[in-house]
């Protein structure tokens, strides 16, 4: 059963996960963190600044990898999820940036870059704690419902629902890139413990149907049923 913990405000629901992060680095600071970004986390990263800052934890030896990255893009673009992090979060703590990875949207061959980043993950060892958000569409990273899902990291097309709900990070809808490279189900799947952040009442379809115990790849949240250690961290007005 997902272990569900309901918080009343967005600001609860970024610090009980903020407090889950830290516990995780203090009895384990050499550990690889699974990091997602969109504005769910944001809140989240905030409190771990805080905390750093306070000097009640530290990343000096934590290793990163992200969930996905909009593809092709430079990492330097303003968009990028590497410009994310980097502004929202790594800037702000001792991380080492050498040991924060993302998959290489700068490669021409998607196929090459996702079979890299799987290697590099195996090679750092298991994720043991990863951070997800949820789409409205109930997508995870950026593995879109379908009648078909991909167990490893792979380039996937963004549903149209995900560009308009992404656009607000962009000009217009016109600019949002319409790939990306993500982790695949398998990927996810295979983390120590997974800590899945949802907030806001857009989110409560998904949020239903994550919880309702039917594995469904038109919503591919279900899937996280399969695991023994998921926790839905969620504010109350995402749930019905
Ligand atoms: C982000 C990611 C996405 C988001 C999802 C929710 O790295 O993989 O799956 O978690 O799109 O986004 P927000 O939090 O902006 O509602």
């Amino acid at each position: 059963m997902m272990k569900v913990i309901v918080t009343g405000t967005y600001e609860e629901m970024s610090l009980t996960a903020a407090e889950a992060v830290r516990e995780r680095v203090l009895s384990s600071p050499r550990c690889v963190l699974g990091l997602a970004t969109g504005s769910t986390p944001l809140g989240m990263y905030a409190k771990l600044i805080e905390m750093y800052q306070r000097g009640e934890v530290s990343f000096k030896d934590i290793r990163s990898v992200n969930l996905d990255e909009y593809y092709p893009i430079s990492p330097s673009a303003r968009c990028s999820y590497r410009y994310y992090m980097d502004t929202n979060f790594f800037n702000h703590i001792d991380i080492d940036k050498a040991n924060t990875h993302f998959p290489d949207a700068e490669n021409e061959d998607s196929e090459k870059a996702s079979t890299e980043y799987e290697k590099l993950i195996s090679s750092l060892g298991k994720i043991e704690l990863q951070i997800l958000g949820i789409g409205r569409n109930g997508h995870i990273g950026f593995n879109e419902p379908g009648s078909f899902l991909y167990p490893l990291t792979h380039m996937a097309r963004l549903s149209e629902s995900t560009v308009r709900a992404n656009s607000r990070f962009f000009s217009s809808p016109a600019d949002v890139p319409r790939f990306s490279l993500t982790m695949g189900m398998k990927t996810i799947l295979s983390a120590s413990g997974i800590i899945l952040l949802a907030s806001g009442k857009e989110k409560r379809e998904a949020v239903r149907r994550t919880l309702s115990s039917v594995i469904d790849t038109s919503c591919p949240s279900t899937l996280l049923c399969l695991h023994d250690d998921v926790t839905l961290i969620v504010t109350r007005d995402a749930l019905e």
